[in-house]
């Protein structure tokens, strides 16, 4: 077994075509040799939305260019590749087939191991990309499809604490962003209007905010949001809006990650650790509040690069390095599971009629 694993890693689970080459480190911190990612907001910004068709076709259509690019720009030559390793879930079904299958046939080809990997894992592992951090670490993870506190308590092994009971965050930014005009996906934008508003102009509701436990909500948000935006003639006042909105979530994330700090303390000592990743961890805003709670309540923030909050392969290629040195090998037959989730014993907790 190679003692410095080089790690070739995909992620195609919605609409990034990502691959990197990634090498362990005795520092603990692995090197990132490429990291090539290329995004596809031109084709699906005309729907609003991300398009699985047109996505699946993107990613066949730019897959073997991007890894050809990552290894060039690694300077590394196929043969020195430890392994392959590839998102397998969750995500869209026919776009994470793309990535799997590429990195299934590379693997045979090379005869090496194949590694697939769970794209929440990434994420949730993406400060190992630049800090050496150690288990267990309270994480929030925000992205376009999740919004989860979770105990990380060692790779494969998480705890649910709380979760969004109907839209994940990045989902709210994406559509307020929609209602004030701004092309998808609106969430870097938006906080770049609310930049320029007056965050106590509107009053919006933060849901199941006295119950629930650390679970979140914002479905009424975007309902309140619907309303004030039919009523709104200047751009000053979609500025406003968006500041109002950023305000709100910020706030929200506060109370929420106060209680999460509590059910987190139940079950662990030593530091306290508190990761926040996923796409929307990008957000300045977010970043600052909750630097200022942990650094209240005697918790170390801890956020990936901003570069690296995004879906990418990187991410993808460090789970792929853990796995390999446990050798955490997958066969060929390994499907694409679009649901596959971090707690497997954790509940589904979604829709009208929820208990919280
Ligand atoms: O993790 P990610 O790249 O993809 C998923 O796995 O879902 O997250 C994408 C989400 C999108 O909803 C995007 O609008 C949001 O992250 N996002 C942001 C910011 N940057 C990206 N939301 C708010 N503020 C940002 N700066
Ligand atoms: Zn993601």
């Amino acid at each position: 077994m190679n003692k410095s694993p080089i790690i070739l890693g995909i992620e195609t689970s919605c609409d990034e075509t990502s691959v990197s080459i990634i090498q362990d480190n005795e520092s603990g911190i692995p090197k990132i040799l490429s990291n090539i990612v290329s995004s596809q907001f031109d084709i699906h910004k005309e729907f609003g939305g991300v398009v699985p068709e047109l996505a699946a076709r993107s990613h066949v259509e730019k897959i073997n260019l991007i890894a050809k690019k990552a290894l060039e720009e690694s300077g590394i030559s196929l043969d020195k590749v430890s392994a392959v390793a590839a998102t397998s879930g969750p995500g869209l079904i026919i776009c994470l087939s793309v990535g799997l299958n590429f990195a299934k046939s590379l693997a045979s080809s090379l005869n090496v191991p194949f590694i697939g990997v769970n794209h929440l894992e990434g994420h949730a592992l993406s400060p190992k990309l630049h800090t050496n951090i150690s288990y267990p670490y309270l994480l929030l993870l925000i992205s376009g499809g999740h919004s989860q506190f979770l105990s990380v308590n060692g790779l494969g092994n998480y705890k649910r604490l709380g979760t969004t009971i109907d839209d994940a965050l990045g989902e709210a930014f994406d559509k307020t962003a929609k209602l004030l005009g701004i092309e998808f996906p609106g969430g870097p934008k938006l906080e770049k209007f609310a930049e320029k508003g007056d965050p106590n102009k509107f009053k919006l509701p933060k849901p199941i905010i006295n119950k629930g436990g650390c679970n979140l909500s914002f479905a009424g948000l975007k309902t309140a949001i619907l309303k004030i935006s039919k009523n709104i003639n200047s751009e000053q006042e979609k500025y406003d809006l968006a500041a109002s909105f950023q305000k709100t979530i910020e706030e929200i994330l506060y109370i929420k990650s106060k209680i999460a700090f509590k059910e987190f303390l139940k079950n662990s000592i030593g530091k306290k650790y508190f990761v926040i990743a996923g796409g929307v961890a990008a957000n300045k805003g977010i970043r600052k509040k909750l630097i200022q709670l942990s650094n209240e309540n005697d918790f170390e923030a801890i956020f990936p690069d901003i570069n690296l909050c995004g879906d990418n392969a990187a991410m993808i290629g460090l789970v792929g390095i853990e796995k390999y040195k446990l050798k955490k090998f997958d066969n060929m037959d390994l499907e694409a599971n679009p649901r596959l989730a971090l707690d497997k014993n954790a509940t589904f907790l979604k829709g009208s009629g929820v208990k919280i």
